[in-house]
């Protein structure tokens, strides 16, 4: 009885899988109709859909759907919009086909052009791939064939391409990929591995993992590389994790979950994080900006010399009032805004000038639309010829721009309108990443001067710049309420500086900063503005910026950009916990070493006040996403009185004594060689990985810097280069180089310690570098830092005085 009804089940499931299986496979001759929302074919477990969706009034897609959100669209967005008299026909050639049918005409939207390679069935799935099949042989599939979606299980490889109206998604054969507008303008890229295909055995592809992991494989080395992780990433049994190329030119992971309802996706990862940087956002000559309300970024038109192409979407750009081929021209200048470049743009030059020549070589160059001054301290000044420009405005950009209207100019603030409905659906954000593809143009900046110094036609060029006409990047004036919104009430703690404690917050168009809340800092207001001034008056690739301030009653804070990697401390020495130990390799130390020289040697020499730092030490040198030295903190010394010796004592007492020179522990008057001292100190760390003031058995239970120098002088260079470094990657003799310039620095005296210039020229080699005497005089090598207070006798002190005065 119990058997023969078991049989009986197991006989029902055979019968019911098998309709199930008939009622899958779709036949040539199948035809979806737009005019009927019940029609679909669907996958095995249902989870997937191929049918049409009703987008608005009498616009229609043919798409396949899980939980209701598509993952491919048939004929693309916005190829395949279609109105309520459409149908979707497999023929019976085999033929998938997009057609609209008018009357007696049916005209051709967009097909699979598989007709007469065998095929005879159809079907889609259960992981979402709907096939056009020749018996069992998968012919054509939409996982080949991708509109806009990366889904898992499909495999994305060179050739292939998402796209949405101007914006495409591609795999370069040499494991890069790029988000490009028009094809040609590449504004977002990540080089996650670097294949040489020289045994040309396949290529690189992209895979989406279900858990919500997108990485890149390496078809050589089959060394996965990860370039996405959403927020929500881990298993989960209803949730479809995809990428999607979106219509707003970003790319985005999103999750969609059977339980949060129909149609529901969130955003768990985005690629451009902030959409301003995104090329074309806001049509040509659009400006993209944000405004107070974290409501996303707002499209304008540069002023009232334009008017918007449409007034109810800012998106579609801004048309120019007048023709400026036939009138007179002039230049209308755009302060705090940057007409994006991705170099290289075929577009567009670039040379190194003064933000006056930027605007007059524009204005008298006839095929020049628009320029852009970077005032970053590259000096590069971009030339825009297309009449395509994408423009950004916002208080945080130190650039300025130009574009070429008739006479007369009419500066305004951006008229603006903001974009409703579709795009800001796209805007939820998810993980914010600091990939800042500004600063991908920043760099490059950077590199193409370098590039471009090389070139003797330049010169002239390069010598009219001078640092003293940048603008200035004014910055911005935050509440105190504003910068508690900001950083979410100062939860995130980021770290303790000499001057305060430092917060993580994010401004309103996803810039990540630090905001440091400055103690014992009893400045009046005007002095503390005063102050600010002068810091944000400095522009250099090795100091971090400032963002903005705030000055509010008692309030005094500092908002910096932030910077991904952290301070140096974190990276030379040996950590405690071994296991997440991040070591730089030689090529990097001596990158950061170089870097942090010349933004020492921009404070002191070569920026209008010079800038005493005070405060030189690997925890306030922090690593940008490229590694590259990035100063903090300099500038605050000067908030403080510093011939007040309490004053100085705050800073003695938060900072690490071992980076402070002789004479500001002795109260002697201070002067550029006392940042001289430290930064040698920061160099030998840089080289060694150990802590200046270390003392243990290996190094005779004496300072760590007075042994190195012993060491060196007994040729034994390899005994103070951090052990951790590989061997061959070592160069010796700049090792050597970097030591010497090190002890000089360190010297007791003020006066032999070389300038910060000088230690840029010996450090590249353009200096030759002497034998360095002894660093210390008192050869006490006493054990501890705070020990050389004690021991700085009184005829000591006197003899250091004059010596600091002669
Ligand atoms: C449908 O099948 C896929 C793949 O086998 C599976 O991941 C998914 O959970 C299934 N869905 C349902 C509703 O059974
Ligand atoms: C992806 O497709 C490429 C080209 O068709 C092929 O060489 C590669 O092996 C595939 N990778 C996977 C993981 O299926
Ligand atoms: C896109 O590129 C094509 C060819 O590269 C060019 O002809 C066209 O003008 C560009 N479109 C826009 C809007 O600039
Ligand atoms: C990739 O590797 C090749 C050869 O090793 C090198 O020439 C090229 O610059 C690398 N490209 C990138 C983007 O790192
Ligand atoms: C690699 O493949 C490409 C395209 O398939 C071909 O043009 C090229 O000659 C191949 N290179 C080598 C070294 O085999």
């Amino acid at each position: 009885m119990e058997l023969s009804s078991f049989n009986m089940f197991l006989l029902f499931l055979i019968l019911f899988s098998a309709a199930a299986i008939v009622a899958q496979d779709i036949l040539p001759g199948s035809t979806l109709h737009a005019s009927n929302p019940q029609q679909s074919w669907t996958s095995p477990n249902k989870s997937f859909t191929l049918s049409f969706i009703h987008e608005s009034d009498n616009a229609y897609f043919a798409a396949i759907t899980y939980n209701g959100v598509p993952i491919w669209r048939a004929g693309g967005d916005p190829g395949g919009s279609v109105n309520s008299s459409a149908e979707l026909r497999f023929l019976q050639d085999g033929n998938l086909q997009l057609v609209v049918v008018a009357g007696p005409t049916t005209s051709l939207v967009w097909q699979s052009n598989t007709s007469g390679q065998g095929i005879d069935s159809a079907s889609l799935d259960n992981s979402g791939n709907f096939m056009l099949k020749n018996g069992n042989v998968p012919i054509w599939t939409t996982f080949d064939n991708p509109t806009d979606t990366i889904m898992p299980e499909q495999n994305f490889t060179v050739g292939d391409v998402l796209r949405c109206g101007f914006y495409s998604f591609h795999l370069l054969s040499s494991g890069r990929i790029s988000l490009r507008w028009n094809s040609s303008v590449e504004y977002y890229t990540y080089a996650g591995i670097n294949v040489t295909n020289t045994l040309n055995v396949s290529s690189p592809s992209l895979a989406m993992q279900s858990v919500g992991i997108l990485s890149l494989l390496d078809p050589l080395f089959t060394n996965d590389v990860f370039m996405a992780r959403g927020s929500d990433y881990g298993p989960s049994d209803d949730t479809l994790r995809f990428v999607k190329l979106d219509c707003d030119g970003n790319m985005r992971m999103y999750s969609s979950s059977l339980s949060d309802g129909v149609g529901s996706r969130v955003v768990r990862w985005t690629a451009v994080s902030d959409q301003c940087e995104v090329f074309g956002f806001c049509g040509s000559f659009g400006v993209c900006r944000y405004d107070d309300t974290d409501a996303g970024p707002i499209c304008g038109c540069p002023s009232r010399n334009f008017e918007p192409v449409d007034p109810n979407d800012g998106r579609r750009g801004c048309r120019m009032r007048g023709d400026i081929r036939s009138c007179q021209t002039t230049m209308l200048s755009l302060n705090n805004t940057l007409f994006l470049t991705f170099p290289p743009q075929i577009d567009t030059d670039y040379f190194t000038a003064n933000i006056r020549a930027c605007r007059s070589n524009c204005l008298v160059d006839s095929t020049c639309v628009a320029s852009s001054s970077m005032a970053d301290g590259t000096g590069v000044c971009y030339m825009k010829r297309s009449d395509f420009i994408s423009g950004y405005h916002s208080q945080i950009l130190t650039s300025t721009s130009y574009v070429k209207v008739c006479d007369p100019a009419m500066p305004n603030p951006p008229v603006s309108s903001r974009k409703d409905g579709e795009g800001s659906a796209a805007l939820e954000i998810g993980v914010i990443v600091l990939g800042s593809s500004l600063f991908i143009v920043i760099l490059v900046g950077g590199f193409l001067l370098f590039k471009c110094r090389d070139r003797p036609s330049y010169e002239s060029l390069v010598s009219e710049y001078s640092f003293s006409d940048y603008a200035s990047g004014v910055p911005v004036q935050f509440s105190y309420k504003k910068l508690q919104q900001l950083t979410k009430g100062f939860k995130e703690k980021l770290g303790e500086g000499g001057f305060g404690s430092v917060y993580r917050g994010i401004l309103s168009n996803k810039m990540v900063v630090a905001v440091k809340q400055l103690e014992g800092i009893g400045q009046g207001e005007k002095q503390f503005r005063m102050e600010v001034a002068t810091i944000s008056n400095t522009h250099h690739l090795n100091l971090v910026r400032l963002v903005g301030f705030c000055s509010e009653g008692k309030h005094r804070l500092l908002v910096y950009e932030f910077m991904k990697n952290g301070s140096l401390d974190n990276f030379i020495f040996e950590s405690s916990s071994s296991s997440d130990e991040k070591i730089l390799d030689w090529d990097c130390r001596y990158r950061i070493a170089l870097g942090t020289a010349k933004g020492m040697t921009y404070l002191h020499e070569e920026c209008r006040d010079c800038i005493l730092h005070c405060d030189i030490k690997p925890e306030n040198i922090l690593l940008d996403e490229s590694y590259n030295a990035r100063i903090s903190d300099f500038g605050l010394a000067r908030m403080l009185n510093l011939n007040d010796h309490r004053h100085r004592s705050l800073i003695t007492v938060r900072g690490t004594r071992g980076y402070l020179a002789p004479e500001w522990i002795a109260n002697l008057p201070v002067t550029s060689k006392a940042d001289v001292y430290s930064y040698g100190m920061v160099l030998l760390e840089i080289v060694s990985g150990r802590r200046n003031f270390e003392v243990s058995p290996e190094t005779g239970n004496r300072r760590f810097s007075l042994w190195a120098y012993e060491e060196f002088e007994k040729g034994n260079v390899g005994a103070v280069v951090d052990r951790r470094l590989v061997e061959s990657d070592i160069d010796i003799v700049q090792a050597m180089r970097l030591l010497q310039v090190s002890f000089w620095c360190i010297q007791e005296h003020p006066s032999p310690r070389p300038t910060m210039g000088k230690v840029v020229q010996m450090l590249e080699g353009i200096a030759d570098v002497q034998k360095p005497p002894p660093p210390l005089f008192l050869a006490d090598g006493s054990a501890h830092p705070s020990a050389v207070i004690s021991s700085v006798s009184s005829s000591q002190m006197t003899a250091i005085s004059s010596l600091v005065s002669s």
